[in-house]
């Protein structure tokens, strides 16, 4: 069968579905039913989710779910998430809600530089770009006056540009190496567009410049982009309690102090073993993740960042961090984030909208710091989990419920269930081993 086509982009939606279903599945009508029942009833709501992309044959739903009472900066917010992984919004929920009665979350961003390069090949002297850097530098900003006019009124724009020669690694390679402020914008599109811009005025000024006659044919622009990398666009949230007061009351699984060391040495093993780290730092993303996807935000850039920031010193460590002095309890995420909160989806995704209004519409600095709380509380509740009852005892109860849902249980069923594994390992075969008794007794009365 021909699975292959040209065209495929210009035909129209309920065609491009039909196509792929007739070519790929083995049921083709209950396949292209099951597409278009997830399309939005709302044709307009429709328009704008298949504008974000292309070849759309349907919507991919995930959960969109709310953590309450995060305490940050002495500010009360329900932090919105999009996730499809079970227990993480309840851990986040249960973090705040343990933090909120212990002082909360601090947020304070550190930095908000972003970062972009123009990477050229120069086989000239190296010294005559050097000599002539200074006029190359006004001319750039000269040329991309139109381009950041307006981010400049709001109070950002290129910060500064740097000459590094980098042929020492690369025969004959040099970079443009510019840092910007994007204020509340994540600017993708102003970094690109400026960076662009510089890469052709490069050229240009090689061409005129009467110090660099002839030598037109030494420069070559290979690319301009922004880097992903930020590690100047730094947010830190951290929780702080005497010791004593992680105590969470009768029933507690250990003593607080027996509790922090545990969890410190948790957090100095993250540090050391990449293996761990790379869990540990899991962990973390899954809360950053699922705020940043809940608000429009990029998360392939947040991911790529953060982990580049974790191997900063060249091996890959934990982002968190955890001291005990003075019998009190401290614990902290450095995080690089690069989000906005005007522009690219963030305003046109109808529930990114939401989820922005539901945080009371932050500016990027506060989004930062709320995103770096949630992180940094999933990190807290899925070490606690760990050190003291391991995390499989509030998973397998989400597992079982999956397992339920998937083999049709009803409400009834689900209680039995709930009741049975109390004390049991979850399996798919257990528990429809289970399901099966109960319904031969069921139908024997
Ligand atoms: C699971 O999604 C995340 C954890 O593995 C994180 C961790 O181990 O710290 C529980």
């Amino acid at each position: 069968m021909k699975k292959t086509i040209s065209g495929f982009s210009k035909l129209s939606k309920p065609d491009k579905v039909r196509w792929v279903v007739e070519q790929f599945f083995q049921d083709p009508e209950s396949a292209e039913g099951e597409l278009i029942s997830f399309w939005h009833r709302d044709e307009e709501q429709q328009r704008i989710l298949d504008g974000f992309s292309e070849n759309t044959l349907s919507n991919y739903y995930l959960p969109f779910g709310v953590a309450p009472n995060f305490l940050i900066n002495g500010r009360i917010y329900a932090v919105p998430m999009a996730i499809e992984e079970s227990s993480v919004v309840a851990a986040a929920s249960s973090a705040a809600k343990y933090w909120l009665s212990r002082g909360g979350f601090r947020a304070e961003v550190i930095s908000t530089k972003k970062l972009g390069q123009v990477h050229f090949s120069w086989k000239g002297e190296a010294q005559k770009l050097r000599r002539h850097f200074g006029e190359l530098e006004a001319r750039l900003r000269l040329d991309a006056a139109h381009l950041t006019a307006n981010m400049e009124q709001r109070g950002g724009g290129v910060l500064g540009i740097e000459l590094l020669d980098m042929s020492h690694l690369e025969p004959d390679y040099y970079q443009l190496k510019v840092s910007f402020e994007t204020c509340d914008s994540m600017g993708a599109n102003f970094i690109n567009s400026v960076l662009e811009e510089f890469g052709s005025t490069l050229r240009i000024f090689v061409q005129e410049h009467p110090a660099f006659e002839g030598a037109e044919q030494q420069l070559e622009v290979i690319m301009a982009i922004l880097s992903n990398y930020t590690p100047e666009c730094i947010v830190r949230a951290s929780v702080e309690c005497p010791v004593e007061a992680l105590a969470m009351g009768p029933g507690d699984p250990m003593s607080p102090e027996e509790f922090v060391r545990k969890f410190a040495k948790a957090v100095r093993i993250a540090h050391i073993d990449p293996h761990r780290a790379a869990t540990h730092n899991k962990g973390i993303f899954n809360g950053v993740d699922a705020v940043v996807l809940a608000t429009g935000n990029d998360f392939r850039a947040v991911e790529a960042c953060g982990h580049a920031y974790a191997a900063r010193d060249g091996q890959y460590r934990s982002l968190s961090h955890c001291a005990v002095e003075d019998g009190r309890f401290r614990f902290w995420l450095d995080l690089p984030l690069a989000l906005g909160t005007v522009g690219g989806l963030t305003r046109l995704h109808p529930i990114a909208r939401r989820s922005l209004e539901l945080l009371g519409n932050p500016g990027a600095p506060e989004l930062m710091g709320i995103i770096a709380a949630t992180g940094l509380a999933q990190n807290f509740a899925a070490l606690r989990s760990l050190v003291t009852t391991g995390i499989q005892k509030g998973h397998m109860k989400m597992h079982l419920m999956n397992i339920l849902n998937h083999l049709e249980a009803t409400e009834k069923e689900c209680r039995e269930a709930v009741e049975h594994f109390r004390d049991k390992v979850v399996s798919y075969k257990a528990v429809r081993e289970f399901l099966a008794m109960s319904r031969t007794e069921e139908g024997k009365k």
